[in-house]
């Protein structure tokens, strides 16, 4: 793996041209997806700034432009009609100002009156490297392009450690007020969500308190990426616990956890219904942030990005790494959460293909079942051998996914076994395999499991043994590569 100076990770870009190249070297690899948004060029982590605007989705992610790294952070913009066909804008936010100089860090938007405002944070650091978070604000331009507050709307408390970042900005319709809940680590290293208030939207910003999950407050050292959401008359907390293992989730120390139960703004406090649940079930699944259609009241949408913050994977030789996950309709059903993929990703189908042992690079498998014990391995080689395998026991109630037998394996010291828990019998999969992803929506969107996979050109055939009934869609591209600064 290359090794990155300071310098070089957190270098400003000067002119589009400077990437240009590498965004036509990465253009040209086999793992460029077709139908995932992905960085133009670098790394894409966190997706930001998610919201439906005047008819169309905005969505950002976070960005450095040099290569698989993490350094100087954007927020690059992309825009779409409807969730699936996805267009480059270009650079949303740039770290240029003082209170942003090594990066503009996540963040979430909101729809206010005429306006989408966005809110991020301004990533400071002065010359001894200390760094100062700044919780900041702009405004989409008429041209597309955000523009800043000339300040920020304030920095951190001093109670707490360096970590105050990833501000989701939501209006409480029941007191009329505006919440700002942000990411943080206690100085005792404990996550928590620091909550601030304020009658309006860009200025009287005031510290209400730490939120409190009751039961939850040992639970991992930093709580990024907070987002919270009402979704049929309940309240849906999501955020991404760091520096913890948690059971079941192999060696990572990275997790992305929802818990449903009641939002009480005069206490801060949520409480539960019951225990918190992973997001998804897979590797590569973080950071993820929701944005609602303002006429659906019991429907948000969601995006995570495929990636992990501290891991690397095989494109990171290319100089490119991460994508957003597939966006994915959110509901709550029998005090559940259902995810399932937005209604126009049928519009990708361009017609179904015998199955007959090859996949495609882009497609999607519906397989239906009984509840009985399955066997199934995607991306084997030509004899059966290898592959991503998706194991069913009928009498555990889950479903085990081994990526150990690819060719190219990554990220081995996490484990490279997972299981799925089912809240029922396995009943049916609709799988989504991209260039360098795939996405299982177990049980209609009952659970779900997201993982980069990177087949190698023998690996592209599957098997199945058990009772199924499977079809197989050609997907078409609707994410267009190409290069928008
Ligand atoms: C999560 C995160 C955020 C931060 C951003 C910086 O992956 O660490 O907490 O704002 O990434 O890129």
């Amino acid at each position: 793996m290359r090794q990155w100076t300071l310098e070089e990770r957190y270098r400003v870009l000067q002119s589009p041209e400077e990437i240009r190249p590498l965004h036509e070297r990465i253009s040209r690899s086999a793992y460029r997806q077709l139908y995932h948004i992905q960085p133009v060029t670098g790394l894409s982590s966190d997706p930001n700034g998610f919201a439906r605007f005047k008819g169309t989705w905005h969505l950002f992610y976070q960005w450095c432009p040099w290569g698989a790294v993490h350094g100087l952070k954007y927020w690059y913009h992309v825009s779409s009609p409807d969730l699936i066909h996805w267009k480059n804008e270009g650079v949303g936010l740039k770290p240029d100002r003082i209170y942003d100089n090594k990066g503009t860090h996540s963040g979430s938007a909101i729809v206010a009156g005429e306006d989408l405002y966005l809110f991020y944070t301004g990533n400071h650091r002065n010359e001894n490297w200390v760094r100062t978070p700044y919780t900041c604000a702009a405004v989409l331009g008429e041209d597309g392009r955000p523009v800043k507050l000339p300040e920020p709307l304030f920095g951190p408390l001093p109670d707490y450690s360096e970590h105050q970042r990833d501000p989701k900005i939501l209006r409480n319709p029941e007191d009329g007020f505006y919440y700002i809940f942000l990411g943080a680590q206690t100085l005792d290293k404990k996550g928590t969500v620091l909550v601030y208030r304020s009658e309006k939207l860009l200025e009287g910003w005031s510290f209400r308190g730490q939120l409190r999950v009751a039961g939850y407050e040992e639970l991992g050292g930093m709580w990024e990426c907070p987002y919270l959401v009402r979704l049929g008359g309940k309240d849906l907390l999501i955020f991404s616990p760091q520096y913890t293992k948690l059971p079941g989730r192999g060696e990572s120390t990275n997790h992305n956890i929802y818990f449903i139960g009641r939002m009480d703004y005069e206490t801060l406090t949520f409480t539960p219904e019951g225990p918190f649940r992973h997001l998804d079930y897979g590797f590569d699944f973080y950071a993820a942030q929701g944005a609602r259609d303002p006429e659906e009241r019991d429907k948000a949408v969601l995006v995570a990005w495929i990636g992990l913050p501290d891991d690397h994977y095989p494109t990171a030789e290319e100089d490119w790494e991460g994508n957003m996950s597939l966006p994915r309709e959110l509901r709550i059903r029998d005090g559940h959460l259902f995810q399932t993929p937005p209604e126009a990703i049928l519009s990708l189908r361009e017609g179904e293909v015998p199955p007959e042992g090859r996949l495609l690079p882009a497609c999607e498998l519906c397989l239906r079942c009984e509840g009985q014990d399955l066997d199934l391995a995607l991306f084997t080689r030509e004899d059966g051998s290898g592959g991503l395998r998706l194991r069913y026991d009928a009498a555990a109630q889950s479903l085990l996914a081994d990526r150990s037998q690819m060719a190219l394996r990554f990220n081995e010291q996490l484990g490279e076994a997972l299981t799925v828990p089912l809240l029922t019998p396995l009943r049916e999969l609709r799988i989504f395999i991209d260039r360098s992803s795939v996405e299982i929506f177990l049980n209609g969107g009952e659970e779900t499991f997201t993982t980069h996979l990177y087949p190698t050109g023998e690996e592209f055939f599957y098997r199945c043994s058990g009772e199924t009934e499977l079809r197989i869609f050609r997907l078409g591209p609707s994410v267009r590569d190409d290069f928008v600064i």
